[in-house]
């Protein structure tokens, strides 16, 4: 199959173009490179330009009229910027994704997987959230998300749109051959942390909040490798119509996630057995709008996608630390 990716330039969509070639499918990337690196683009067929650009999208599909399926992955992510830019997330992750959608139905390529979020649940009672739980965005990034997967059910309901809305947790770790993996030069999130830690990148390690009701007071999260997070959609596209037919819908919304919650502290002693070191550590009270976390109910990507999580932490961190190794040579930067 030929499948669309738009982001396909980023941390997610390389190593997603990557699963989809292994399983003998064939990507085809859409990206501005707004912030993905070319270098992640690699010797596939890629349009360099942006989602909202109709006369692209239809070039693209009259010179790919097999395309079979769109992963729109294409977004602005960064929560904070979407706090003190929240027109610019807007416009980019919300209005953007109206143009590309209606133009690709015109286009007749109704069939869209969509990377959703996690950051779109409640907080919840206990920490597993099901598809079904309340939804309760905390930034203007995560309400994008939220208004995206609307958009698709509204869509699909009066078009031919045919959509499954994935939910990824905290995605991990890089592509397993180290060609791409996370390119942000200082990231926020905890295992880039980490990583920058331990490699004396950044003077210690910082346990934002340790007094939330968990096993040892530090939040909660799904970590899940990268490498599966791209097998699921390997799992969506090749079973996308079954998926659906069994939900009984034109549109569906799945979380990828391991269904294992693991705390931060958790996630530091496993962090610390691999790279054979203590990595130094502080504690700090919670940033604004930090949570105590989830873990995904994982019951759904099972039965419709035939699909769950197999790598493990320890095999999340042994790759983001290879790969920390590996910047240099693929990006430029350390
Ligand atoms: N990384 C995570 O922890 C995480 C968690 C949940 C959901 N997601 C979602 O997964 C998707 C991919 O995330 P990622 O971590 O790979 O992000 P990323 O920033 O690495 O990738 C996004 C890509 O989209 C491109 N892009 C942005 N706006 C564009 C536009 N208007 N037109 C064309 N290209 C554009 C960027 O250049 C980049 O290559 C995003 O939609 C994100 O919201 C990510």
């Amino acid at each position: 199959m030929k499948i669309l990716i738009t982001g396909g330039a980023g941390y997610i969509g390389s190593v997603t173009a990557k699963a989809l070639e292994g399983a003998g499918h064939v990507p085809v990337i859409l990206d501005s490179l707004l912030t993905g690196p070319r270098a992640f683009v690699r010797d596939r067929i890629f349009y360099e330009g942006d989602v909202c650009d109709r006369a692209l999208l239809a070039r693209v599909v009259r010179q790919h009229p097999d395309i079979d399926c769109t992963i729109h992955m294409a977004a602005r992510i960064v929560v904070p910027e979407s706090v003190a830019a929240p027109y610019v997330y807007y416009r980019d992750n919300v209005a953007k994704s109206l143009e590309l959608f209606d133009e690709l139905v015109r286009l007749g390529k109704p069939r869209m997987i969509f990377s959703s979020s996690a950051a779109v649940y409640a907080p919840p009672d206990g920490f597993e959230v099901a598809e079904t739980s309340p939804v309760l965005p905390s930034s203007p990034y995560a309400w994008t998300k939220l208004m995206v997967e609307q958009v698709l059910r509204d869509l699909a309901a009066a078009t031919e749109l045919r959509a499954v809305i994935l939910r990824y947790f905290n995605p991990i770790g890089s592509d397993p051959e180290l060609e791409s993996g996370v390119y942000a030069r200082e990231p926020s999130h905890v295992l880039g942390q980490l990583v920058r830690a331990a490699l004396g990148q950044q003077d210690a390690f910082t346990i934002t909040g340790d007094d939330y009701p968990t096993r040892d007071g530090s939040g909660i999260r799904d970590f899940v490798h990268v490498w599966d997070v791209a097998r699921a959609h390997v799992a969506a596209v090749e079973g996308f119509d079954a998926a659906l037919e069994r939900e009984g819908s034109p549109s569906t919304v799945v979380n990828v996630g391991t269904g294992r919650g693991v705390t931060v502290r958790e996630l530091l002693a496993s962090f610390e057995e691999v790279f054979g070191r203590p990595v130094p550590t502080r504690t700090a009270p919670p940033r604004p709008g930090d949570v105590a976390g989830a873990y995904a109910n994982v019951d759904k990507a099972r039965e419709l996608l035939g699909w769950t999580s197999a790598l493990s932490v320890a095999d999340g961190v042994e790759s983001a630390l290879l790969w920390a190794g590996r910047r240099r040579d693929v990006l430029g930067y350390e």
